[in-house]
């Protein structure tokens, strides 16, 4: 892949999804896309770039972003979230929801869905009830083939390993055998969750205010700019009170003029008018 090219899916990516690929990162994009070169019968990756540059070529620049993304997640990963979620968030929202409120978390940037459905079984098991309250879960990512996967509910047996023995009891069942053995997440827990693809640098279509947000090790493949421009649209659709968790390698600039205030590790939440002194 000549430096031209390289430069010039990196630049698609940056300014469709947000993703920087320093040029360090030309091996790991050159064998990325060589694959789909593969699938469409391209031989070289200048045909490639110009085709994803032409009129044609729209519907290929989302398969070629879908490509890019690293999709990479665990069941509880960064459990430490949840432990602030079970102790301190969902107590009081569980309240509020038998009180009749609306309550909404959101897993932004859900990859192949084990960030959503670890919220929804800390959520129900807390709350066997759940689908009889106002709860819900929306799961958004840009790449339409995790959104696939993440809907499915089926995972191998290395991946239900994270999820606490108890847990997996009450919220996977087991399918097949020998080999072919997978574990299909149950449909109570599925039923709490709307996934729907989303590119997080696009407008959100999204009516309503979240209590909860995870956008975790995400915004890591965005420059500064990007992330600073992402903080203040999750502020403005986080609830007074509400949190925000990014992952652990993230942070919200000190640069930023937010409301969030740092309430754990890399865990942040608007202050509420209860808690303001003045
Ligand atoms: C490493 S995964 C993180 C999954 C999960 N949040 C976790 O922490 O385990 C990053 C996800 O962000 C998604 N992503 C990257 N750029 C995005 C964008 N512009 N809009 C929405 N999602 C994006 C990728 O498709 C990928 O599935």
């Amino acid at each position: 892949m000549s430096d031209a090219d390289f430069k010039a899916i990196s630049d698609i990516a940056y300014s469709e999804a947000g993703l920087v690929f320093p040029p360090e990162k030309a091996p790991l994009v050159q064998s990325r896309i060589t694959r789909r070169l593969r699938q469409l019968k391209i031989t070289t990756f200048s045909d490639y770039t110009a085709f994803v540059n032409s009129e044609q070529g729209l519907t290929e620049r989302k398969v070629m972003i879908s490509s890019l993304t690293t999709n990479v997640s665990n069941f509880f990963r960064e459990s430490h979230h949840f432990d602030i979620l079970r102790e301190d968030i969902l107590p009081n929202l569980l309240s509020r929801a038998r009180a009749g409120d609306r309550i909404r978390l959101w897993s932004a940037g859900c990859s192949t869905g084990q960030e959503p459905y670890s919220i929804a079984m800390t959520l129900l098991d807390m709350a066997p009830d759940a689908s009889t309250l106002d709860v819900k879960i929306l799961a958004t990512d840009i790449d339409p083939n995790v959104i696939v996967t993440a809907k499915r509910g089926y995972y191998d047996e290395r991946a239900i390993c994270d999820i606490d023995e108890a847990l997996q009891k009450k919220y996977t069942e087991t399918v097949g055998n020998g080999r072919k053995r997978g574990f299909q997440i149950k449909e109570c827990v599925r039923n709490l969750i709307s996934f729907r693809e989303l590119n997080l640098l696009s407008e959100w279509p999204i009516s309503g205010i979240f209590d909860v947000i995870f956008c975790r090790n995400v915004v890591i493949y965005f420059d500064e700019m990007t992330q600073l421009s992402l903080w203040p649209r999750f502020e403005a659709v986080t609830a007074p009170g509400g949190w925000l968790f990014v992952g652990h390698s993230e942070r919200l600039s000190d640069r930023l003029d937010t409301e969030f205030i740092a309430a754990g590790p890399t865990a942040y939440q608007r202050p509420s008018p209860a808690n303001t002194i003045i």
